[in-house]
């Protein structure tokens, strides 16, 4: 039970999970790549169009194996925006990368395709597009650049599975693009993740990485006769229990949207006239995306209205937060000689951004109650 009235997150049950987790279990086969592995696999090839998905540990798990598929070495360069959680650049920085850090852009508060060009060296071994939010980013002029100076592209998809760019499925323009099933995240399995692969060259190596570095995946389909380490690579794979879990909630994924969409929707009823009023931003979904309804933001005047709002809800017993803290002003940032006034978009939103309340089953009367302390705390 959370210590809030009205929680920031609540992880939802959608309904056969708890089935699909006791077949799981007594099925003999818990351990990685068993038949619910092998369904959640399936479903998002189908749905997704992607030629080969490997579920994963976690999101950071499935960008280290990007790491490693692409072969990072040190000294080679990685561009990302530094508006993001830690790991979509740490798991390059573990294989001896510098981060490049590129702004992000003031509506969407994606990566700024403008300033992609002028950031590339020869030393660039990826381009690293976070869909913030589940809204896309430039993708037409991004994959433009990437592909006239070959450079492979690998999208941080954590939160916008389903979401569209164009008609396009997000996850499907890089050359490999990962996934995120935290509990916070629209599809969860409390923790858990997926590698894309769009790339085909990339399929084999992505198989043995994942399985500590060994052939085991070809010994099981009966393509070589013993399995023997082959390459460098580690744990990544999740227990069958875990894929049961998701898999119960993929199946739901229609649901899941619709109820997000709703709540997402009650939201900017219910403030829409305030922000307008107030100096308030909502979030921008260009007219030429589908997002995914992962959370609802807002961006307000000032830090102090910012941190004052946050109080307040506290006090209503609501939890809101804020994130992300800028990642080139961080202290790892500040290693490689990034300061203050090198990214100012991040800078100046990170401030100024609250997250609230959202979740499956948030209902309107909760989010009228969010709405009404809010109103109050101005
Ligand atoms: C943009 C982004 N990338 C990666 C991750 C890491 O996901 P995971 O917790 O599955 O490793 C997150 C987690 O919140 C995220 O927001």
């Amino acid at each position: 039970m959370s210590k809030y009235r009205i929680p920031f997150n609540k992880p939802a049950l959608v309904g056969n999970e708890i089935e699909y987790i006791s077949q799981a279990v007594h099925g003999g086969h818990a351990s990685g790549d068993g038949p619910f592995t092998k369904r959640c696999q399936s479903l998002l090839e189908e749905a997704l169009g992607v030629p080969k998905t490997l579920l994963t540990t976690s999101c950071t798990h499935a960008l280290e194996m990007a790491a490693l598929l692409l072969d990072i070495q040190p000294g080679d360069e990685v561009i990302v925006p530094p508006f993001t959680f830690v790991t979509s650049v740490n798991a390059f920085v573990l294989r001896g990368a510098r981060p490049v850090f590129i702004d992000v852009r003031p509506d969407t508060l994606n990566m700024d395709e403008q300033l992609l060009e002028k950031l590339i060296t020869p030393r660039t071994k990826a381009i690293i597009p976070v869909h913030y939010a589940g809204v896309g980013c430039e993708m037409d002029t991004i994959c433009e650049i990437a592909d006239r100076h070959k450079i492979p592209i690998v999208e941080d998809n954590a939160h916008g599975l389903f979401a569209k760019y164009k008609t396009r499925w997000l996850g499907t323009f890089g050359a490999l693009a990962t996934l995120s099933f935290h509990e916070t995240k629209n599809f969860t399995c409390g923790e858990g993740g997926a590698l894309l692969i769009n790339d085909p060259q990339y399929i084999d190596r992505a198989e043995i990485v994942r399985e500590k570095g060994t052939n085991r995946s070809r010994f099981f389909r009966g393509q070589v006769d013993k399995y023997t380490w082959v390459d460098i690579g580690s744990s990544y794979l999740p227990s069958d229990i875990l894929a049961a879990y998701l898999f119960a909630q993929l199946e739901a994924r229609e649901q899941v949207l619709a109820q997000r969409k709703r709540a997402f929707e009650h939201y900017v009823e219910q403030l829409q006239e305030w922000a307008q009023m107030n100096d308030v931003r909502l979030p921008t979904v260009p007219p030429h995306c589908e997002q995914s309804y992962h959370m609802f933001y807002m961006l307000l005047p000032s830090l102090e209205k910012r941190q004052n709002l946050i109080a307040h809800l506290k006090s209503r017993s609501i939890l809101s937060v804020f994130h992300y803290v800028p990642l080139h002003l961080s202290p790892m940032g500040r290693k490689w000689g990034y300061q203050e006034g090198d990214c100012p978009v991040t800078e100046e939103i990170s401030d100024r951004l609250v997250r609230l309340p959202f979740y499956n089953e948030l209902s309107p009367e909760q989010q009228q109650t969010v709405c009404a302390a809010i109103f109050e705390s101005w």
